[in-house]
C-alpha cells in the first residue's frame, strides 16, 4: 500500500474521499488501521466517521467482544459509493486543472487537459483505466445484504444490457441512469448539461404503479430477471417524459416503424427514474463467457499486446468476405490493431441471433492474422437510431480502448419508415461522426462499399473502380442473402465463406421447413375457429411439421381461466397465446391462434415475439359485426345488448380493425373451405409450404 499522503493541506472534502475510499476497500477494519492508512489522528478519524454516518454514507455496526477499541466497525453504504464516485470525479477534477496550471505557467501555453467541470474522463488515453461504478468485493458482500431490504426494482433486458456499460465504463462519463436536467439536455442537445458530449438518453423507465412508490432519495435495489441484485441507485429524479419529443429528437421522428420508438412507446414504462448507480456484480453471462471482456479488460489486453492503435469494427451481422476485406483495408489505412466488436445485447428485431452470430465470427477469426486482429463481443442494447448512434458507438469504442472506429453506409439505420423511405440519409451518420470525432477523441475509418469484380476475383472499393463499363461487379443484398437462405438456393463461395453459410443454414433452414404462426383474429362468431380447425386439418394432411391450435375458447379455458374481459386480461391472454404460439415457432412447429385479440398494440407486440422464430401470418377474418350479430351462435350478442354481458367486442368494448394484415377474409357468401384454401395459397406465396 501508498504511503499515507500528509494530510494537514487535506480539505474536509478530500479526507471524506479518502476515508470513503479506504471503507470501501477495507470494510470493518478498525479505526487504528483506518486512522493509520489515512495518516489522521483517532480523534480526527471520529469526528469524519461521525459526519459521514449522520450524512448516510457510512454504516457503524456494533460488535460483541472484549476489546473496547474494536467495539465498531464500519462499512461504505449505498450513498457513501455513489458519494465516493462523485467526490472522485472532483478530486482528478481540481487535479487535472493544477497540472494545466502549472503546464501553463512552465511552457507558457495550457495542457489541453482540463476537463469540464467535474468530469474525470479527459484525462483517459486509450491505454490507462478507465473509472467503473463497482464497489469493491468486499463492500459488494456487505451491501448485497443490506440491498435486499430495499424495494426493488426488477430490470428489463435493455435495462440490464444499459446497466452493465455503466457499471464497467463503457458509458463513461455517466454514472447512473440520467437525471431529468441531463435527459432534457441530452435530448435536446446531444449533450450533459456540464456540456460533455452524450448523444443517447440512458435512461430508467418503470411503471407508474412502481413510481408511485418511490420518493425522491430513496435508495432502490436493481434485480436481474432471476432476482439477482445488480446494483443500488439513489434515486434522485422522477419524472414523466415527453415521449414524442424524444422520439422525434433523438429518433428523428415519432414514427412507430421505428424499433426504438415502438419500443419508447409500447415496451417503455411511463415514468422515468435517475440517479447514480453503485454497482454490485456483473450480469450474469453463461454464454460466450471468454469472448466477452468489460472495458478495462479490452485496454489491459491492448496494454499487454503493445497496441497503441485500435480499430474496432461495429457489427450486428454475420461476417462475408466483403466485410472482411473491408476490415483488413480499415486496418491498413489507419495503421492500427482490428478489434472486431459484434453486438451481442440487443439488435434489431429479425436479425440473426447473437448465438449463430458468435459461431459465424469464430469461424472467420481464422482468417485473419491472429498477431493483429482480436475480437470481443459487447452486451449493448442497440437503438437503431443511426447518426447519434453512430456517435454513441464511437464513445463506447473509445471507452474500451479503441483510437479508430469503421463507420460504414447508413450506421445503425432502423430501416424504412411508415411511408417506406428511410430515417436517415445514408451518409448522415459519417457527417455527424465526422463533425464531433476531435472532441470524441476517436478517429473514424469511413466505409468503403465493397463490391466483387469478377474478372479480377477479387473486392475493390466501389468508389475506386475506374474501369466500370468494362468489368463484372458481383453483390448481395442482405435481402437477396435472406431469401436464398429462406429458398436453400445457392450462396456463392466469392460472397462467403462456406463455414459461415454453414452455420447460418443450420439455424435457418428453408422457409418450408421453419415454424410459424397464423394469427386470426376478427368479432366473436366471425368464424375464426371453423377456419382455423379446417386449416389445422389441411396442415396436418400435408404434414413435415407438427401443427397446434390455439382457439379462443380452448385457451380461455386451459391457460387463462381465471381472466375477464377487462383490457388488462385481454392483453394478458393474448401475451400468453403470443408466448407459446413463439415457442413452438422456434422449435420448427405450425401454431394456428384463432382469439379476438382486438387490439393493435397487442397484436403488434406478439407479432414481434414470434418473428423473432419465424413468419407470423396475421389474418383478419374481416365478417362484419352486423353479420356476427345476426348469426349469434352462441347468443352473446343479444345479452350483450341487454347489458348482461359487459365489455362486449364490438357491443361495448373496441376493436382495432387489421391494417395490414397479411391476409383478410370475409365468411360470407363464403365457404370456410374455401377461406381456408385462401390461407394456404398465401402460406404457399410466402414460401412456407413448399409446393409437390
Ligand atoms: S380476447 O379479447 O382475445 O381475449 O378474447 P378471446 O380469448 O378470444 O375470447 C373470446 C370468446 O369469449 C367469449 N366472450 C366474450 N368475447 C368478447 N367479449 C366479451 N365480453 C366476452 N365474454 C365472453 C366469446 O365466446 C368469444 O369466443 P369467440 O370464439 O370469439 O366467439
Amino acid at each position: 500500500m501508498n504511503a499515507p499522503a500528509p494530510t494537514s493541506s487535506l480539505t474536509e472534502e478530500d479526507q471524506l474521499f479518502r476515508l470513503l475510499r479506504q471503507l470501501d476497500l477495507t470494510p470493518e477494519a478498525s479505526q487504528r488501521v483506518i486512522a493509520g492508512a489515512l495518516g489522521i489522528s483517532l480523534g480526527r478519524l471520529n469526528a469524519l466517521l461521525r459526519g459521514a454516518a449522520a450524512a448516510g454514507l457510512v454504516s457503524i455496526t456494533e460488535r460483541a467482544g472484549p476489546d473496547r477499541r474494536q467495539r465498531f466497525t464500519y462499512a461504505i453504504t449505498t450513498r457513501g459509493a455513489g458519494e465516493k464516485n462523485r467526490l472522485t470525479d472532483r478530486f482528478l477534477a481540481r487535479k487535472f486543472a493544477e497540472f494545466d496550471a502549472l503546464h501553463a505557467e512552465l511552457t507558457g501555453s495550457t495542457s489541453g487537459l482540463v476537463p469540464l467541470n467535474t468530469r474525470s474522463h479527459f484525462m483517459q488515453n486509450n491505454l490507462a483505466p478507465i473509472p467503473e461504478l463497482y464497489v469493491s468485493y468486499d463492500s459488494a458482500q456487505k451491501l448485497k445484504v443490506e440491498a435486499g431490504n430495499l424495494t426493488s426494482h426488477d430490470l428489463t433486458p435493455r435495462q440490464i444490457c444499459d446497466l452493465e456499460l455503466l457499471m464497467n465504463g463503457g458509458f463513461n462519463p455517466l454514472k447512473g441512469f440520467l437525471s431529468e436536467a441531463d435527459y432534457d439536455s441530452v435530448v435536446e442537445t446531444m449533450r450533459l448539461t456540464d456540456g460533455t458530449l452524450w448523444p443517447m438518453p440512458i435512461t430508467l423507465d418503470v411503471t407508474e404503479k412502481f413510481a408511485d412508490t418511490i420518493e425522491i432519495g430513496q435508495d432502490i435495489a436493481l434485480r436481474d430477471q432471476e432476482g439477482v441484485i445488480l446494483a443500488t441507485m439513489t434515486v434522485t429524479d422522477k419524472w414523466v417524459p415527453n415521449k414524442a419529443r424524444e422520439a422525434e429528437k433523438v429518433f428523428g421522428a415519432d414514427d412507430s416503424a421505428h424499433p426504438a420508438v415502438n419500443y419508447l412507446h409500447n415496451t417503455a414504462g411511463a415514468v422515468y427514474l435517475g440517479g447514480p448507480i453503485t454497482g454490485i456484480q456483473q450480469p450474469i453471462h453463461y454464454d460466450f463467457r471468454g469472448r466477452r471482456d468489460t472495458p478495462n479488460e479490452m485496454r489491459s489486453r491492448f496494454r499487454k499486446l503493445g497496441w497503441r492503435k485500435v480499430v474496432a469494427f461495429q457489427t450486428r451481422n454475420p461476417l462475408h468476405r466483403a466485410h472482411q476485406e473491408l476490415t483488413f483495408r480499415a486496418a491498413r489505412e489507419s495503421q492500427a490493431n482490428l478489434l472486431i466488436h459484434p453486438v451481442v445485447g440487443m439488435t434489431k428485431p429479425g436479425d440473426v441471433d447473437h448465438f449463430t452470430r458468435v459461431r459465424c465470427y469464430e469461424a472467420v477469426l481464422d482468417k485473419y492474422p491472429q498477431s493483429t486482429t482480436t475480437m470481443s463481443l459487447l452486451n449493448l442494447a442497440m437503438r437503431m437510431a443511426g447518426p447519434r448512434e453512430a456517435v454513441w458507438h464511437g464513445l463506447i469504442r473509445k471507452n474500451h480502448g479503441c483510437t479508430h472506429f469503421i463507420v460504414g453506409r447508413d450506421h445503425a439505420g432502423p430501416g424504412k419508415n411508415s411511408a417506406g423511405e428511410d430515417f436517415y440519409g445514408p451518409y448522415d451518420a459519417q457527417d455527424l461522426f465526422r463533425e464531433h470525432q476531435e472532441e470524441m477523441g476517436i478517429e473514424m475509418v469511413d466505409f468503403k462499399h465493397m463490391v466483387y469484380v469478377q474478372e479480377r476475383a477479387q473486392y475493390e472499393a466501389m468508389d475506386e473502380i475506374e474501369d466500370k463499363d468494362n468489368i463484372t461487379i458481383l453483390n448481395i443484398s442482405g435481402t437477396e442473402l435472406r431469401r436464398r437462405l429462406q429458398e436453400g438456393l445457392e450462396i456463392p463461395d466469392w460472397f462467403s465463406f462456406p463455414e459461415v453459410v454453414e452455420e447460418l443454414r443450420k439455424t435457418k433452414p428453408p422457409r418450408s421447413q421453419q415454424g410459424f404462426t397464423v394469427f386470426f383474429t376478427g368479432f366473436s362468431g366471425s368464424g375464426k375457429s371453423t377456419i382455423a380447425n379446417a386449416l389445422m386439418v389441411k396442415l396436418m394432411e400435408m404434414g413435415g411439421r407438427p401443427v397446434t391450435l390455439l382457439d379462443g375458447d380452448i385457451v380461455r379455458k386451459n391457460l387463462s381461466s381465471e381472466l375477464g374481459f377487462s383490457k388488462e386480461h385481454r392483453d394478458l391472454n393474448i401475451r400468453r397465446i403470443g408466448y407459446v404460439a413463439s415457442e413452438i415457432t422456434k422449435n420448427g412447429g405450425i401454431a394456428i391462434c384463432a382469439p379476438i385479440a382486438p387490439y393493435a398494440t397487442t397484436r403488434r407486440a406478439v407479432r414481434e415475439e414470434i418473428e423473432q422464430f419465424g413468419a407470423f401470418i396475421e389474418v383478419h377474418v374481416a365478417t362484419s359485426l352486423e353479420e356476427c350479430e345476426r348469426r349469434d351462435r352462441k347468443g352473446l350478442y343479444k345479452l350483450a345488448r341487454e347489458g348482461k354481458i359487459k365489455e362486449f367486442t364490438g357491443i361495448s368494448d373496441p376493436y382495432d380493425v387489421p391494417q395490414n394484415p397479411e391476409l383478410s377474409v370475409d365468411t360470407e357468401g363464403q365457404e370456410v373451405d374455401n377461406c381456408a384454401h385462401q390461407v394456404i395459397l398465401k402460406l404457399e406465396s410466402m414460401g412456407l409450404i413448399a409446393g409437390a
